[in-house]
């Protein structure tokens, strides 16, 4: 049986790198972005954690959150007591959205259509991964994981996304971009604490 268990465990890595082979030759939905930055961690991984898509450092590295809210999001799960190895990070949509100026490139909210169109690959990735929780970083990696529109403020914490149990929090660009530092400070807590909750219920 243990043969059987590592041949089915070598499988399901193959379809995952067969399906994140599809996602990377795909064109991005809007044009522009560098390439496709495929979700990463252990297949089987207790917990899954979704983003919105990836950002300017994420494209530019093709790594998911190694940008600013990528680094904060790491610290935020450390205090939480949750190693970040050890989940399976992606994102809702695959591909960075922006508009240039100048030398920036700004980020884009995806379209509730663009999110659609990912949402095939993302439920086809957590069921090879099968974690036992979904955590969904903010508006848009709620909507692509319940199929409907969430108001992350008012039903963050559990929620069921059809196959998985689930949690819902804020992004953690959502805390970068409050202008006054007191707020930053109480909002990151909060972010904390929802995260560790997160880890009581693995
Ligand atoms: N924000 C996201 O939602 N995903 C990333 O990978 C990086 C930033």
């Amino acid at each position: 049986p243990d043969k059987a268990v590592a041949a089915m465990a070598r499988q399901e890595q193959e379809t995952l790198a067969a399906l994140n082979q599809l996602i990377a030759r795909s064109e991005p939905l809007v044009p522009g972005a560098t390439r496709a930055v495929l979700g990463e961690g252990p297949l089987g991984a207790a917990l899954a954690i979704v983003g919105e898509q990836p950002g300017d450092q994420e494209d530019r590295q093709g790594r998911p959150f190694v940008g600013p809210a990528g680094q904060l999001l790491t610290a935020a799960l450390e205090e939480a007591g949750i190693d970040r190895a050890q989940a399976y990070l992606t994102n809702a949509v695959k591909h960075f959205k922006f508009v240039q100026r100048g030398e920036r490139r700004i980020h884009q909210s995806p379209t509730a259509g663009e999110v659609k169109h990912y949402r095939w690959w993302l439920m086809k990735e957590l069921g090879l991964v099968r974690p036992r929780l979904v955590v969904a970083l903010g508006a848009t990696a709620a909507l692509a994981l319940a199929g409907r529109s969430v108001s992350v403020l008012r039903e963050r914490g559990t929620m069921s996304f059809g196959d998985w149990d689930g949690f819902v929090t804020v992004h953690p660009s959502y805390l970068l971009r409050l202008p006054d530092e007191g707020q930053r400070e109480r909002a990151r807590s909060d972010f904390v604490a929802d995260l560790r909750r997160v880890s009581g219920l693995l």
